[in-house]
């Protein structure tokens, strides 16, 4: 890594971003102007967004959640599945009457979508009041090309090439003052035939330990009662760089920082789920009892397609390991159904390792063809009709299993992190293995932590009383 080169660039972009003060607040009529961000996908994207808010706050901008008000609006978009894109499309389509009314308005889109050739080009050529398109890539730069953008007034498509460089120090902005994202690397390096993200997000990068820690600190001195590890594949933590720290042990480096708070991660790559990382987790009360270990498909055959690199068996020995060892663990799991060429007797053996294993949670999807990966060119016999029964037969597994696990923890009594509201009176918390329970009390209680005891369970909804002392 080339960290002179990283710390030169971003003193640019400071120093643009100082320019960049005066000239917006200009463009705007003399006051600060309003942005609006929007983001799509997954936790890897929030945490970008949350990048980009930090960039726009320092040039003197006002975030706003009503982007009918905002000067400048930014999607940053999904490429993971075809419904992801197609909801981006929707949403810039309704933005035409928007620049239109306001012709100052500066519409700008980015993320992983934007690195694709072809979704720039359709950008460009079927959305001309979209004034800048970026990719994952230049996300650094995001200053440098507003400014660009707005000075010469034309419209800018800027994805660059991954430079395998990590740029430390962005100012960033977290959407929340007591749960925050941490994100430990960059990137993947699995390719798995499927998917999309190695091709959008560049090669697999990790952050310097020392990088990590000194952010989780700032973090839990801030208030931050629950910090989550981000990375597409945590497991792999540590590969290149000039240490013997691997997850595992990076993860018990956060848990040991002095405070009240909990940590959680993800996601978790089967290939590299290691027993020391299990065992770290038992052995730690504030690493949470929540283990996201996405298993995609019950049939071994069709992991080797896929090029997941690990067997079903393997699956569950790491499963049952974790389950073994850590008493209330959460198991939760992505599962692909209809990869090319699946048949129904594969998927069933998708269905007898979701019963056996028994995941708190799925999330589930129905295989979607990308554009450049390997498997969008395999044969694909099976109707999408077809494909969407087998997910129906799916759902219902989950939801019995589902169910049952909510059912069994009504009496016990679990620390909850109270959230948010959920509607008037109501209060959503969260336990530790990651189960949303239903409280009645003040909304002063959100953020803090609390005792809960499980009065009901209706299917995979709980409810609960606060039995600690509050008032
Ligand atoms: N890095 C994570 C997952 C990132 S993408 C991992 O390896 O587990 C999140 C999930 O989207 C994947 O786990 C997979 O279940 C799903 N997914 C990815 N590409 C997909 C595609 N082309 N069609 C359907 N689902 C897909
Ligand atoms: Fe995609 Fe596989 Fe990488 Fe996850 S590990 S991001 S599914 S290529
Ligand atoms: Fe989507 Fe990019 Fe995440 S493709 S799932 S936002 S890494």
């Amino acid at each position: 890594m080339n960290q002179d080169k990283t710390i030169e660039v971003l003193k640019k972009q400071e120093e643009i971003t100082d320019l960049l003060k005066d000239i917006l607040y200009i463009r705007y009529g003399n006051r600060q102007p309003l942005a609006f961000v929007h983001t799509y996908g997954c936790q890897q994207n929030v945490a970008d967004s949350e990048k980009i808010k930090g960039m726009l706050i320092k040039m003197g901008c006002t975030m706003t959640e009503d982007k009918t008000q905002a000067d400048i609006i930014l999607f940053n978009t999904c490429a993971v599945r075809e419904h992801a894109e197609d909801r981006v499309f929707g949403n810039v389509g309704q933005l035409k009457a928007l620049k239109k009314s306001k012709p100052s308005l500066l519409i700008g889109l980015c993320g992983c979508m934007m690195e694709q050739q072809h979704i720039a080009d359709k950008i460009y050529k079927s959305y001309p009041y979209v004034g800048l398109v970026f990719g994952t890539h230049v996300i650094h730069k995001f200053p440098e090309l507003l400014y660009n953008a707005v000075t010469s007034g034309k419209r800018l498509v800027e994805r660059g090439s991954d430079d395998g460089e990590i740029y430390e120090g962005i100012p960033m902005h977290r959407d929340g003052s007591f749960k925050g994202w941490l994100s430990i690397m960059y990137g993947c390096d699995n390719f798995c035939t499927y998917c999309i993200v190695p091709h959008v997000r560049g090669r697999e990068r990790s952050r310097r330990p020392e990088d990590v820690l000194a952010e989780a600190r700032s973090m839990v001195k801030a208030g931050y009662k629950d910090i989550t590890l981000l990375g597409q594949n945590v497991n792999s933590y540590g590969k290149g760089l000039d240490t013997d720290v691997n997850f595992a042990r990076l993860l018990k480096s956060v848990a040991d920082i002095e405070g009240d708070f909990r940590v959680r991660f993800m996601t978790s790559h089967p290939k590299d789920a290691s027993k020391e990382l299990i065992d770290i987790m038992a052995e730690n009360p504030k690493i949470c009892n929540h283990l996201h270990l996405p298993f995609q498909c019950g049939s071994n055959r069709v992991l080797k397609q896929m090029n997941r690199r690990y067997t079903r068996e393997k699956y569950l020995e790491i499963a049952n390991y974790a389950k073994s060892k850590i008493p209330d663990l959460s198991l939760t799991s992505d599962v692909i159904v209809g990869f090319p060429g699946e048949t129904y007797e594969e998927f069933c053996e998708t269905l007898d390792l979701i019963r056996e294993v028994k995941f708190t949670s799925l999330f589930t999807f129905i295989y979607s063809p990308r554009v450049g990966t390997s498997a969008a060119k395999f044969p694909d016999p099976i109707s999408h009709e077809e494909k969407a029964k087998w997910m129906g037969e799916l759902l219902k597994v989950q939801e019995e299993i589902a169910a049952q696990r909510c059912a069994g923890m009504v009496g016990k009594t679990y620390r909850v992190l109270v959230e948010e509201q959920a509607r008037e009176g109501i209060l959503n918390a969260r336990t530790d293995n990651n189960i949303i329970v239903e409280l009645k009390a003040p909304t002063e209680l959100i953020g803090s932590f609390r005792y809960a005891k499980i009065t009901e369970a209706r299917n995979w909804i709980l409810r609960g009383e606060i039995t600690d002392v509050w008032t």
